[in-house]
């Protein structure tokens, strides 16, 4: 069988970003594939300084996922730190990987563009190597993420590729990426791309209430409600193809077109779909958020299943590199 892996960092809540453009797929494959999915703790420590959050952080991705459909029968699930290996990975890959290749990421360049001296740490810079580990650790054929992940597994092939000629033999796996096009970007209530740092996002799983306000907070244009609207560049409208039916997408459109309709309307339809679409996977999440001791169980029965499979590979590339007698 096919390997699947992905992870997500432990910053907070999911967004409907995480769960259309990475969970919901990732869970997907759980059918057909051999899954493996972590939270990424070490990677949340680039920028997370608050320990009770980030233990906080890790039940609520945990929760979110049983609740969204990850069966813990089929599919590990577990904390990145239950695997330190891959810091041992991490490591042998560093020392193949060109300053040049990390210096033209995407985050590393974000961050260090918007001069943020405290944010620019040697973490954030070795970020791509660390994820890299991640994924080769595990011979992983395809990771689900969202689009926005791209180019950091083109660098993971490269440095696979990188080690592979180094030591002359195909030590680590080249993964395939898993992109889902049709949700390739999520707007943000603020018609940016939905993300924690931009303070625009949406939680399929808050309380209905919660969901509502942030919904009613979409930004919208200035047309007046007697005057037909433009579907195409509003956030509303593109929210709401993400869940509607081409029916539905069809009579919205005549909606948009119709004086007297307004986005208020729009917002309000959207926000019942919506809460149609979770209000069964809420209640699934109450049931397992509020309970640490089942939480704790799935994440120690991930990592006894993801332990195994990390060995082997880490003896392939301790033996490449000439560490140890070599003689097993
Ligand atoms: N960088 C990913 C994100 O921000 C999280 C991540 C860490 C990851 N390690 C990974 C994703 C390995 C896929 C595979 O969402």
């Amino acid at each position: 069988m096919k390997r699947s892996l992905s992870g997500i960092k432990s910053t907070g809540v999911p967004h409907l970003g995480n769960y259309l453009g990475m969970i919901r797929p990732a869970i997907e494959l759980q059918e057909g594939y051999e899954a493996f999915y972590f939270v990424a703790e070490y990677h949340a420590l680039t920028t997370e300084r608050d320990p009770a959050a980030m233990r906080e952080s890790t039940y609520e991705i945990t929760a979110y996922f049983l609740a969204l459909g990850l069966d813990p029968g089929r599919a590990a699930f577990f904390r990145q730190s239950d695997v330190p290996q891959v810091t041992e990975l991490a490591w042998l890959l560093s020392c193949v990987t060109n300053m040049g290749l990390l210096e033209r990421a995407h985050a590393y360049k974000a961050a260090k563009d918007r001069g943020e001296a405290n944010e620019l740490n040697h973490g954030v810079f070795a970020y791509p190597v660390l994820m890299a580990a991640d994924i080769l650790i595990y011979d992983s054929d395809v990771v689900p993420v969202g689009s926005d992940q791209l180019q950091h597994i083109e660098m993971t092939r490269d440095m696979a590729a990188r080690f592979n000629a180094a030591y002359g033999g195909q030590f680590l796996k080249l993964p395939e990426p898993m992109v889902r096009e049709e949700v390739a970007t999520v707007p943000g209530t603020d018609g940016r791309k939905m993300s924690k740092s931009h303070g625009n996002t949406i939680e399929p799983l808050a309380p209905p209430k919660k969901m509502r306000r942030q919904i009613m907070g979409i930004v919208t244009d200035s047309t007046p409600i007697d005057e037909p609207k433009n579907p195409d560049t509003c956030t509303v409208f593109a929210l709401y193809k993400l869940f509607a039916t081409p029916d539905e997408l069809a009579e919205m459109r005549g909606n948009y077109a119709t004086p007297g309709y307004g986005y208020g309307h729009a917002k309000l339809a959207l926000f019942e779909r919506m809460d149609a679409y979770f209000a069964p996977f809420r209640e699934r999440y109450q049931q397992v958020r509020s309970d640490p001791d089942y939480l704790d169980a799935v994440l120690d029965q991930g990592a006894r299943r993801a332990q195994p499979v990390v060995e082997t590979v880490m003896d392939r590339c301790r033996d490449a590199v000439g560490l140890g007698s070599g003689r097993r």
